[in-house]
């Protein structure tokens, strides 16, 4: 969620490492810094916001000679978007660069701290710089005590470390978050992403997880378990559009095949062996709690309805759901006892945010699900939990909604814990399932040549009806806002049993239904309310483990105990068909017509 970059060689530092920031702002921009060490000078600066607030700051600095440099644009995890807590993280003698999560950050900064280390900032990624020191302190060797440093780590990270104990080194190390080394001559970089290299060097090599090693002198040593490792770099793409594209068409292609390892960042530090964890809430934050108010636009509006149906089940909380624009005139009646949660990916929709300063007038305690960290609605909020799905570019929302559906299914899990409302196996079951969801959310190449084929016939017709029961109505209200956001067709998401109370009437062979039909949950319902439309001869489009006979085409899914597995992956079928009807009808799949990323007015 964050960008790094390194250089080492004889050129200015300095513009290579913000130009190669740039390319990764897109990851995250609440904060950037940099440090160079050049002949044996140290210099470092940070700067809170966009990437031009830190350009300014070190306009007048001009780094001379070989060296070792090293910069990051941030997209806060842990602690706010401060200078302090900017990176490059400082040591006595050193600096580090960090993207992902260390999850044992707390247990090693209380081992530092009983030995006299003071830390500056409230992040994680400080533990690193200070193990390595203290490694170093103990007297070992530089590349011994990295290696050491990276032993003592878990969760995920790519890092870069710079130290007056060995200068003109970068010792980096990567596992689970993305580094790449690149190469032009002698000359050695680094980078989250290839975008920030493209132009600069011609070659590179993609580290695997769990390698490491350093560079130095223009030569580059890598690690992996069991020892030094050969390596063989491939040439770097020309076209720097594509390559942040990474090779998709389009974002939103690319960020609907991100969603499993989005998931898995969501999860990181939260989902643990036999709870729920949310460092972020403060303590007693629930108490006096008793009913809780969902209030958001759009698609953030369908993951609330869809976490309605969660909270009421898990955690035993009466809880209903508001679109924003319609709270903020319909005069509502609010008590003091119900929890406002807002949620919203940009952070800054404008009916969500009055919305929530009008719950926060009536005495309202907040909490905000958001993507964008320092946002106005993250402000505004008594408490934050961040969705982590990196910037999301296209209009149409993917990655954004399958994080926040899954922090509302974490949440219910911890709100369920607090009185034991859940009893230990059904508590176990949900947990499993949630540590499932990364891999029920991978594209299988097979399925999008499926979905592919069959768009095809979904170009005309007078409408579609999506329709699910329980927590897939969201779902098929949230299918049928992308298909039309991006196709410009009209589509409709309904329950399924709301059918025969109205909109039947519509059903001819020209009206397209496409049916969730999850096993694990009401499967006989959906049936029988398919099997009616199939009587008046709507064309079916069935998503479903289960063949269906009555079904005009079908989509097979996998069999799945738990209906949020099957929730998940249903909505991939639902993103990529949406993708699929709009390449065919020859949209701008990225920048739908008529709407915005971001909604800032009313
Ligand atoms: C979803 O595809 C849309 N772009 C839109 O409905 C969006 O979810 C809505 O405008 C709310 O935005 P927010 O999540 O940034 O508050």
């Amino acid at each position: 969620m964050c960008g790094i970059v390194g250089y080492l060689g004889p050129k200015e530092k300095k513009n290579i490492l913000l130009d190669g920031l740039q390319e990764l702002e897109y990851r995250g921009y609440d904060s950037a810094g940099i440090a160079v060490i050049s002949q044996g000078k140290l210099q470092h600066f940070k700067a809170v916001g966009k990437l031009e607030n830190l350009r300014e700051k070190a306009r007048d600095f001009r780094s001379e000679g070989l060296g070792a440099a090293i910069g990051h644009t941030r997209w806060a995890t842990h602690g706010k978007p401060t200078e302090l807590n900017a990176h490059p993280h400082v040591g006595a003698f050193s600096y580090v660069v960090h993207n992902g999560i260390i999850e044992n950050y707390q247990e090693l900064k209380k081992e530092l701290e009983a030995q006299g280390v003071r830390f500056l900032s409230q992040t994680d990624t400080e533990t690193i710089v200070h193990l390595f020191e203290a490694f170093i302190n103990k007297g070992m060797e530089p590349f011994e005590a990295f290696r050491q440093t990276i032993a003592r780590l878990e969760g995920a990270y790519a890092i870069l470390l710079i130290s007056e104990a060995a200068p003109e080194t970068i010792f980096f190390a990567k596992n689970g978050s993305p580094l790449l080394i690149a190469f032009d001559g002698d000359e050695v970089y680094f980078a989250s992403s290839d975008t920030a290299v493209i132009g600069k060097a011609k070659e590179a090599y993609y580290l695997e997880d769990g390698e490491y090693g350093f560079a130095s002198a223009g030569e580059v040593r890598l690690f992996d378990r069991d020892g030094p490792k050969a390596f063989s770099t491939q040439p770097l793409p020309s076209d720097k559009a594509m390559a942040q594209k990474d090779g998709y068409r389009f974002f939103m292609e690319k960020e609907i095949y991100e969603q499993s390892s989005v998931i898995g960042d969501t999860m990181l530090g939260r989902v643990l062996d036999e709870t729920i964890e949310f460092e972020e809430l403060p303590a007693r934050f629930f108490e006096g709690i008793s009913r809780i108010k969902i209030c958001a636009c759009g698609t953030s509006y369908h993951a609330g309805l869809t976490g309605s149906y969660l909270l009421e089940r898990l955690a035993k909380v009466p809880c209903d759901v508001e679109i924003a624009s319609e709270f903020r005139y319909k005069e509502p009646l609010l008590s003091t006892d119900t929890l406002f949660i807002t949620i919203s990916q940009s952070g800054e929709t404008a009916d969500t945010l009055e919305a929530l300063k009008m719950a926060k007038r009536a005495g309202l305690k907040s909490l905000t699900i958001c993507n964008v960290d320092n946002s106005s609605i993250v402000r505004e909020s008594d408490a934050a939990i961040l969705t982590r799905a990196g910037i999301e570019k296209g209009v149409a929302s993917t990655k954004a909604f399958a994080t926040q559906v899954m922090v509302l299914w974490m949440l219910s899990l911890y709100l369920s814990q607090r009185d034991d409302k859940l009893d230990r196996d059904r508590r176990r079951r949900e947990l499993d399932a949630m540590r499932r969801t990364p891999k029920a959310l991978v594209v299988e190449e097979k399925l999008h040549e499926r979905i592919h084929r069959l768009s095809k016939r979904y170009l005309h017709g007078h409408g579609f009806f999506f329709i699910g029961r329980d927590i897939f109505f969201p779902l098929a209200l949230e299918g049928a806002l992308k298909l039309k956001e991006i196709s410009y067709l009209h589509a409709e998401g309904y329950p399924a049993g709301e059918m025969k109370h109205g909109p039947i009437a519509l059903a001819d062979a020209e009206l397209f239904t496409i049916a969730l039909m999850p096993r694990s949950l009401l499967y006989d319902k959906i049936k029988s309310n398919v099997e009616e439309l199939s009587a008046r001869d709507a064309t079916i489009l069935a998503i479903s483990p289960e063949p269906f006979e009555l079904a005009d085409d079908f989509i097979g899914t996998q069999h799945s105990e738990h209906s949020m597995l099957e929730f998940f992956e249903m909505m991939v079928v639902t993103q990529l068909l949406a993708l699929e009807i709009s390449i065919r009808l020859g949209n701008d799949v990225d920048m739908p017509r008529n709407l915005a990323k971001s909604v800032t007015v009313e």
